[in-house]
């Protein structure tokens, strides 16, 4: 269960990463096809629109998943060095997030890169966890 749990916050940040990879494959690949890929194009918009539209859903979902795999583990009387520094590293990631989507109203500022900065630092961060449980 612990474990299923863990994987559930994977699959979430995964997902909501896929905000990052889509935006910029669409950006430098897709939006350059020419007009004879329509159908490529259109594919690829009805998978980016939904990823980046409930991208902070996918965010708050990890941190659901996050907090549940956190609770049933310490309760089981278990606690875990790296998974308390992904822990973290989640939560600031999701409180820059929020603070984006809440306060700056979705505008680009340092936090934007902040936000993006601690996603990725998140890699090594899960890795570790995995890796050294
Ligand atoms: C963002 C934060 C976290 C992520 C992404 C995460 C992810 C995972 C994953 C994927 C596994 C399964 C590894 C495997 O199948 O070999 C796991 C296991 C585990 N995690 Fe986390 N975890 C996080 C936070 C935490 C925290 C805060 C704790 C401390 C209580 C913790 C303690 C553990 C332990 C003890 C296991 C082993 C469980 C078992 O063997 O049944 N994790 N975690
Ligand atoms: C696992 C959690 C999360 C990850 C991995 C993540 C990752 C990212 C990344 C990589 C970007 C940059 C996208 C780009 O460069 O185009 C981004 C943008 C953004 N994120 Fe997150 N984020 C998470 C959670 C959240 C949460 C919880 C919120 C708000 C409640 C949020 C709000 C935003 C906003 C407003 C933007 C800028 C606009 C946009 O690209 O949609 N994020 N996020």
């Amino acid at each position: 269960m612990g474990e299923f749990l863990g994987w559930c916050i994977v699959v979430t940040y995964g997902v909501a990463m896929l905000n990052f990879f889509l935006k910029r494959i669409n950006r430098y690949y897709i939006s350059k096809l020419p007009k004879e890929k329509a159908v490529v194009k259109d594919y690829f918009s009805k998978i980016m629109k939904p990823i980046v539209k409930y991208h902070r859903y996918f965010g708050l979902l990890a941190a659901l998943a996050l907090t549940i795999h956190f609770l049933y583990i310490y309760l089981n009387y278990w606690i875990s060095t790296t998974g308390v520094i992904a822990a973290i590293t989640l939560v600031v990631l999701v409180v820059l997030g929020l603070y984006g989507y809440l306060i700056k109203k979705g505008k680009k500022g340092n936090w934007l890169f902040l936000h993006r900065f601690v996603a990725f630092l998140m890699i090594f961060a899960i890795s570790l966890h995995i890796l050294k449980r």
